[in-house]
């Protein structure tokens, strides 16, 4: 694999792999430490963060390798107005390996597209967010054993929410899942998720706006922040921003094995009451971060190595970079959000989806109107 942008880069068999690493990595540090020696990661965060950036940070440290790093926008060269694909083309001579968070969809797509070493999406607007992923999917393996047949409810902002983005996309490979997604109607998990990764593969699932009626047929409830700086009114954030608090009083009516996880930050939407509760599992998912950003980091220069060598990258399972892209001057993407409008000249891709449906090939959004005239 030459680059994580989405979670399904990964194979599940490679996550599996990287499962074991991690938990090797855990018993037997001393036998990392030199692993990454000389070798640089650059952190590019353009958004806030504390966990995944210095996860990132302390596991490149403790694989023995040197970090450089640009915290926040205001400080770079972004604020005079400097392009992600010029950014990436630069960082990518003085770095072995880039961990980018940014607030436009698809900005590690672009960064990829422009830089010479493996580019790692650590958060693209509301899109997608693989690595906390990794962090999540060691989690529910550890507590829960395996990934089948289980029923996992989402609760809170599902429409924002990058990490239940990723997460749902993970989960759909494995048999028997059943997902519970818990919202209000404004904040509905997105098209291209509910398409792509439950319609399309025929997963059973379950759409309510209350929580209590839903949590006692939870195997695990992945809680998550109503994401404040997505919204577009102050208004509407304030209105929603409360609408699902997880109580002490709440988990009595939860499963005696149902796991709770949170990405974090949490702002109020779990009671601190609950971290005594040997069912949460939210601080065990930030140190599980870090053993699963150490694995992952390893891998990618590992496999970089081998293409150096002569070898070819593998396809990731999920292949989703390897679909067929082709450039439309006809459809325009109809996501404000996405990365496409802000860049200078990158070409306008699009894919057509199973359905054949036409989707912005930077952030995955349907095509205005969903029809091409020329291609
Ligand atoms: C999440 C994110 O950035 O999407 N945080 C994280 O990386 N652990 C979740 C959030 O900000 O709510």
């Amino acid at each position: 694999m030459k680059h994580l942008l989405n979670i399904l880069d990964l194979s599940t068999e490679e996550i599996g792999e990287l499962i074991a690493t991690a938990e090797d990595i855990e018993a037997h540090p001393e036998k990392y430490e030199d692993a990454c020696r000389h070798k640089i990661l650059a952190t590019l965060f353009f958004e806030p963060s504390t966990r995944t950036r210095l996860s990132f940070e302390s596991a490149m440290l403790s694989l023995g390798g040197n970090v450089i790093s640009m915290a926040g926008a205001n400080t770079s060269s972004a604020a005079k107005g400097e392009s992600v694909a010029d950014t990436a083309e630069v960082v990518s001579g003085y770095a072995d390996i880039i961990a980018m968070r940014h607030p436009k969809e698809g900005a590690p797509y672009v960064a990829a597209k422009h830089s010479s070493v493996p580019v790692i999406n650590a958060g693209d607007g509301g899109h997608y967010h693989p690595t906390q992923t990794l962090a999540d999917l060691l989690t529910v393996h550890r507590e829960k054993g395996a990934f089948e047949n289980l029923t996992v409810g989402f609760c809170g902002d599902l429409k924002y929410g990058r990490t239940v983005h990723s997460l749902i996309a993970a989960l759909s490979r494995y048999r028997g899942v059943k997902f519970v997604l818990i919202s209000p109607e404004e904040l509905r998990l997105p098209e291209f998720v509910k398409r792509d990764y439950i319609e399309e593969k025929g997963i059973p699932y379950t759409e309510s706006a209350s929580l209590e009626e839903q949590i006692g047929k939870l195997d695990a409830l992945y809680m998550t922040r109503v994401q404040k700086e997505r919204f577009e009114s102050e208004e509407e954030y304030a209105r929603l921003k409360d609408t699902y608090i997880l109580t002490e009083e709440k988990m009595r009516t939860a499963g005696k094995n149902t796991i709770v996880l949170h990405p974090l930050p949490r702002v109020n939407e779990i009671s601190v009451k609950v971290d005594e509760d040997p069912r949460a599992c939210y601080f065990k998912q930030t140190r599980n971060g870090k053993l699963m950003r150490m694995a992952l980091i390893l891998k990618l220069l590992k496999d970089k190595e081998t293409a150096e060598k002569g070898g070819v990258y593998q396809v990731g399972g999920g292949g989703e970079r390897e679909r067929n892209t082709f450039v439309s001057t006809s459809v325009k993407c109809a996501n404000p959000h996405c990365i496409f409008p802000c860049e200078q000249e990158l070409p306008p891709l699009f894919y057509r989806d199973k359905r054949g449906t036409l989707c912005c090939a930077y952030c995955d959004a349907a095509a205005e109107n969903g029809k091409e005239t020329t291609v």
